[in-house]
């Protein structure tokens, strides 16, 4: 088979940190608060910038609180669960890594006395009709490792007791999220947007602030888990005023994306990029026999980690390829994830233009014969 001619123009399709936005460049940033302390009262407006932006771009309702947080998305994860839980019995849903590692939490470093886990192996999803929305639940939206994400909210009761904890860092601004189904949501610069790194969003509902400020977790919290201040939930960190101190030059790179998402026509249109760039990839695997989908179901296929097996090859075969693509700059970091089945794993978020992943098809099919 001969050597396919063009390449995608851009070949990062990892799943995180993600392709940067198409037309991207290090000269495009506004770098003017570069060495400034982010407490100055322009750094402080850029901080605020990103909240208010997200809030806009998102449509999260008026009443919410939206702050940046350390420790990226596992850090809004984590200071959710150690600030929040306990009061009630959690559900927790579990069927890739990530939303493996927030159930090892609640259970072995919480120790929370009343939890129901509802567990399924990569490709399914569990059975969602289970969930008692009088309890807190804890889920992610789409299940980055396995490419299988919750089809919508409704499982979810809309006059619930509980709270619903989504970790939504791989379905921000590629899915509807359904803000009266949810409590707290979090996420990170670094996928959809293919921004920079490092950074955390907390989005709380006005019940997940009630929660906050009404319940003394029995646990020590450390600093970079604190939400309140004399009793009151810290206004300031929800108006730019981070815990600690952030990059002023992954904040910029931020705002730049957020202005291209502005730019394009805002989340419908980062929602219909996603969407068109799976379609790309579904298409080809409904046409090739030695390709499928990891996820079993359609309505649970993700449209951002787009997750296949190859089911003819070794996990050496797979290996392989991916190595191949890689050397050729055909497509870098498209394996599956380490602890998910061997396969591919490609990101087809709102910075992935539908034409790389259009050039990507050839190589795969010579990737593959090259390996055979
Ligand atoms: C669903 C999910 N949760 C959490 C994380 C961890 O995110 P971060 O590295 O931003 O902390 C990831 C990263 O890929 C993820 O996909």
């Amino acid at each position: 088979m001969h050597k396919p001619s063009a390449k995608p123009q851009n070949p990062c399709f990892s799943s995180g940190p993600c392709a940067k936005r198409p037309g991207w460049s290090l000269a495009a940033l506004d770098a003017s608060m570069a060495g400034r302390s982010h407490r100055a009262a322009p750094a402080k407006a850029q901080l605020k910038a990103v909240i208010d932006q997200h809030k806009a771009l998102l449509g999260i309702p008026e009443d919410w609180r939206l702050g940046i947080v350390p420790a990226s998305d596992t850090g809004a994860v984590e200071m959710s669960l150690w600030g929040l839980l306990g009061p009630r019995g959690v559900d927790v849903l579990a069927w890739e890594s990530f939303s493996a590692d927030w159930l090892k939490d609640i259970t072995g470093q919480l120790k929370l006395p009343d939890v129901r886990t509802f567990e399924a192996d990569y490709g399914a999803l569990p059975d969602l009709s289970q969930v008692d929305s009088d309890r807190d639940v804890v889920f992610v939206w789409n299940g980055t490792t396995s490419g299988v994400r919750v089809p919508d909210g409704d499982w979810i009761a809309a006059d619930r007791k509980g709270l619903s904890i989504c970790d939504a860092t791989s379905a921000v601004f590629a899915y509807a999220m359904p803000w009266d189904r949810l409590d707290v949501v979090t996420w990170s610069w670094q996928k959809v947007l293919g921004s920079e790194g490092g950074h955390g969003m907390l989005a709380l509902s006005p019940r997940a602030v009630e929660r906050l400020q009404t319940h003394t977790p029995p646990w020590p919290l450390p600093k970079i888990f604190r939400l309140l201040k004399k009793g009151a939930v810290d206004e300031a960190v929800f108006a730019g005023a981070t815990i600690n101190t952030p990059s002023m030059l992954a904040v910029a790179d931020c705002l730049d994306a957020l202005a291209w998402v502005e730019r394009i026509g805002g989340a419908r249109a980062t929602i219909a990029r996603a969407q068109e760039n799976a379609q790309v990839i579904w298409d080809w695997v409904e046409a090739t026999p030695w390709a499928a989908h990891l996820a079993a179901d359609p309505a649970t296929r993700s449209v951002t980690t787009v997750c296949l097996t190859l089911p003819g090859l070794s996990a050496d075969q797979v290996k392989a390829m991916v190595k191949l693509l890689d050397a050729e700059d055909a497509a870098h970091d498209i394996a599956a994830y380490r602890a998910a089945p061997p396969g591919l794993r490609i990101w087809c978020g709102a910075t992935v233009e539908a034409a790389d992943l259009r050039a990507l098809l050839p190589w795969l099919e010579w990737a593959r014969a090259q390996v055979c």
